[in-house]
């Protein structure tokens, strides 16, 4: 990619535009894996889903795929899922329970903690005694840390720590992670599917768009499917902005918002909270409800229909989007429900996210369909240069003076300001060429 169509990125993001072609592009698709994603922390799955020693899933970030194995001393590893021989694809499987992993391509043998156990007639072939496993175990991810169960990994060996990566973002989450004391696991498993459509188009809408939710998601309302109330819940939210994470809370609304949880889970949150969090539900808005960490971890805790002339349950869903290639994602979502739930609420909240945001959800569709005739009319030679529209907000509105938690928090939830740092940080990780 050239320095000069970087330039003009960096000068159209700084006036509040962005060219439609960033949606499709094979030369950004190819510098945001070098300078993005091989430097960021990425999400890979969440330790509910290896409980045991020999537990493993294979996740990626982007094109390099892991094995995420609990090993022999419950340490978990993220391990390159390549063998050190020829490469070949070590595990097929996409998660199991095994004592080692076995290449289908010759036959070495790991242990789960990726050392080389052995390789078929090694002595006879590379000499006796010649033959050193201890320098051909597979590979591990530079840097894998685990935060309340979240497993994250990150490729650049440099790059800050973790907690350092979340910082203030965790007052935040704290929210969604703190709702009883038996924490957080997932739901069977993750769901995935690909979408015709650019990885940064899920990340920037979840970040900051609840603009799109009223119009975009209005059919549900019209269908009878959610209360005609919550066409623009989000309307009257909080927007809450740092150059890393944005995240936007609804108003409180009786009937329709992440609250809508079972009163004992609400009260055990608010015990968990420090008065500053308390502070903020006090004001009327919602539970954080939709967030982004970047690059491409998003979050959604909204309320979903689960039963006809029931109130709707809320749901919390996790989700990367895996770029594939330039305006080709795989979705992953991970459903969270708290260990010690109700099973009532358990089987509501499954249902709510599979009727709403699972691959066959009514607003998972709607989404998807906007952001691949975005990523479609990016490919035009014509198209790919029209100037979108980020100016949302910053003309008349200032930051709460005394929101008591950290960021820029804005007095209204359809407005940019999130979107904004998103681009603000994408451009400033792809011009670091070091
Ligand atoms: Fe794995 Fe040869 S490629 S044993
Ligand atoms: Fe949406």
């Amino acid at each position: 990619m050239s320095h000069t169509k970087l330039t003009a990125l960096r000068r159209q993001i700084d006036a509040d535009t962005l060219p439609l072609g960033v949606f499709n592009d094979p030369d950004l698709f190819a510098l945001e894996q070098e300078r993005i994603f091989a430097r960021s922390w990425c999400f890979l799955g969440h330790a509910s889903e290896i409980p045991e020693p020999g537990d493993f899933v294979v996740r990626y970030i982007a094109q390099d795929g892991f094995i995420v194995v609990r090993d022999d001393d419950n340490t978990i590893r993220v391990l390159l899922n390549a063998c050190r021989h020829r490469g070949r694809q070590l595990c097929r499987a996409e998660r199991g329970r095994t004592s080692t992993f076995v290449c289908p391509y010759h036959g070495w043998v790991y242990r789960r903690d990726g050392a080389l156990h052995a390789a078929p007639h090694a002595d006879d072939l590379f000499g006796a005694g010649r033959f050193d496993v201890s320098t051909r175990g597979l590979v591990s991810a530079p840097q894998v840390a685990v935060w309340r169960d979240w497993i994250f990994a990150c490729l650049d060996p440099a790059a800050p720590a973790l907690q350092d990566y979340l910082g203030d973002a965790v007052w935040y989450l704290d929210f969604y992670t703190n709702k009883t004391p038996g924490g957080l696991a997932v739901h069977g498993s993750p769901q995935r599917w690909v979408i015709e459509a650019d990885w940064k188009l899920g990340a920037d809408n979840f970040i900051g768009d609840g603009y799109h939710t009223a119009v975009t998601h209005g059919s549900t309302v019209r269908a009878g499917i959610l209360p005609a109330q919550t066409g623009d819940f989000l309307l009257d939210g909080v927007q809450v902005v740092m150059d890393h994470f944005g995240v936007g809370m609804a108003r409180q609304d009786p009937l329709f918002n992440s609250l809508a949880y079972p009163p004992p889970m609400i009260e055990s949150l608010r015990a968990a909270l420090s008065d500053d969090q308390q502070a903020m539900l006090d004001r009327g808005v919602s539970l954080p409800t939709h967030a982004t960490l970047f690059p491409n971890l998003s979050f959604l805790n909204a309320p979903g229909a689960h039963a006809p002339d029931q109130p709707p349950a809320p749901y919390l869903t996790l989700r990367t989007w895996r770029p594939l290639g330039p305006g080709r994602t795989e979705v992953w979502s991970w459903l969270l429900i708290e260990r010690d739930a109700p099973d009532a609420f358990r089987a509501a909240s499954h249902r709510a996210y599979t009727l709403s945001f699972g691959p066959s959800g009514t607003l998972e569709q709607d989404d998807a369909e906007n952001w691949s005739t975005i990523s479609s009319a990016a490919r035009g030679t014509f198209g790919r240069q029209l100037a979108l529209d980020y100016a949302m907000g910053q003309n008349h509105l200032e930051p709460i003076a005394d929101w008591p938690g950290p960021g820029a928090a804005y007095p209204l939830d359809y407005t940019e300001f999130a979107q904004r740092a998103f681009w603000r940080r994408w451009i400033d990780m792809l011009e670091q060429a070091v």
